[in-house]
This record gives C-alpha cells, sequence and structure tokens, in this order.
C-alpha cells in the first residue's frame, strides 16, 4: 500500500478545512482497527473549531502546528471497555496507524502528538473536555492538507529483523 509507505509526519498545513466525506472515512478507519477482545476502547473527540485547535496547540510542547491545523482528533481510552491502560494503548494505537494511513491516501497529512503518560498533559485535557471518569486522553492527531514537501523515510533495517530465532 503506497499510503503505509510513502506516509510521513506532517506539520505544515493549507488553511483549508476537511471535506465531511474525508473525516468519516478517517474515523471508519479507525473504528477498523483490532482491538484485545474487540473491546474498542476508544472514544474520539474530533475539533475543527480554530480556538479550540489553539488551546490544545498548547497542552504540550510539541504540539504547536496544531493552531495551523484543519482538524485535531483527542484519541481516548474508554476504561470501562478495558481497565487496564496498557492494553488500550495497543487497540488505541492501531486505530491511530489506521487513521494516519486513511488520511495519508486522501491526500491529508497528519501528526501523533503524544500525550499520555505525561500526568499534566492527560489533566489538563481531561479538565479541557469535563471528560467522564473512565475517559483518558492518550494522545491528539493534527490532520490537514499538506503544505510542505514529503520525503518518505526509508526506514526498513534489516539488523532488527530475526528469522526463526534472535
Ligand atoms: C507516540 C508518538 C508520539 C509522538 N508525538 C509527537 C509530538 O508530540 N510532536 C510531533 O511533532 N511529532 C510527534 N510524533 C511523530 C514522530 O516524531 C514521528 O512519527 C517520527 O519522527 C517518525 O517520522 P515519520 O512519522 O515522518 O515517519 C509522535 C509519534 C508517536 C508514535
Amino acid at each position: 500500500m503506497d499510503a503505509i509507505f510513502n506516509r510521513t509526519s506532517v506539520r505544515k498545513y493549507k488553511q483549508k478545512s476537511l471535506k465531511k466525506e474525508e473525516i468519516d472515512l478517517i474515523l471508519k478507519a479507525a473504528f477498523s482497527a483490532p482491538s484485545a477482545r474487540n473491546s474498542q476502547p476508544w472514544q474520539f473527540i474530533v475539533v475543527e473549531n480554530k480556538d479550540t485547535l489553539k488551546d490544545l496547540s498548547q497542552m504540550t510542547p510539541y504540539a504547536s502546528f496544531l493552531k495551523d491545523a484543519a482538524m485535531g482528533i483527542v484519541v481516548c481510552a474508554d476504561k470501562s471497555k478495558n481497565d487496564s491502560l496498557d492494553y488500550c494503548q495497543q487497540d488505541l494505537a492501531a486505530a491511530t496507524e489506521n487513521m494516519l494511513v486513511e488520511a495519508k491516501s486522501l491526500g491529508i497529512g497528519s501528526c501523533w502528538l503524544g500525550v499520555y503518560p505525561n500526568e499534566e498533559r492527560y489533566l489538563a485535557l481531561n479538565q479541557y473536555f469535563k471528560l467522564p471518569k473512565g475517559i483518558v486522553p492518550m494522545w491528539m492527531i493534527s490532520f490537514g492538507y499538506i503544505d510542505q514537501e514529503e520525503v518518505a523515510k526509508d526506514k526498513f533495517d534489516s539488523s532488527k529483523v530475526h528469522y526463526e530465532k534472535y
């Protein structure tokens, strides 16, 4: 799949809204991910409001460009589906990668923005959205039409692959 091999983190976006159909496809890609016991322990907060994006961009030191994104998604764990955040993280990561790849296939750039396990950062997001008990914001993703040169990195490293034994 070209979208997998050509995806890179995109941090510069055109000032143009995403189409509703594109947002829906990105979300559908998330929901298509595998999850332990099919528990689907995720909740997604979709943000297009510019003021909210600006606020979110200040919640970690490495997300300043989120304020210029067309959309942000806050990826939350739902502990009522799986009490273990360790397990939730694996499921949410699968859903997130699906979103990044689907976005790329639509010509939309994205960047994963870490939050958890930094307590200060995930508690700030928790308070900002007044999240119900058991909903934990784990990370965010920025999305937007690509406004930078993309150079796909070839990260394949055969020294990290072990056949039959380590
Ligand atoms: C868990 C995780 C957290 C990340 N957090 C940030 C972040 O806060 N800010 C940022 O600019 N990039 C962030 N990234 C993107 C990485 O920097 C990027 O994926 C990595 O440098 C590899 O580059 P590529 O995505 O272009 O292949 C994060 C990626 C992951 C998987």
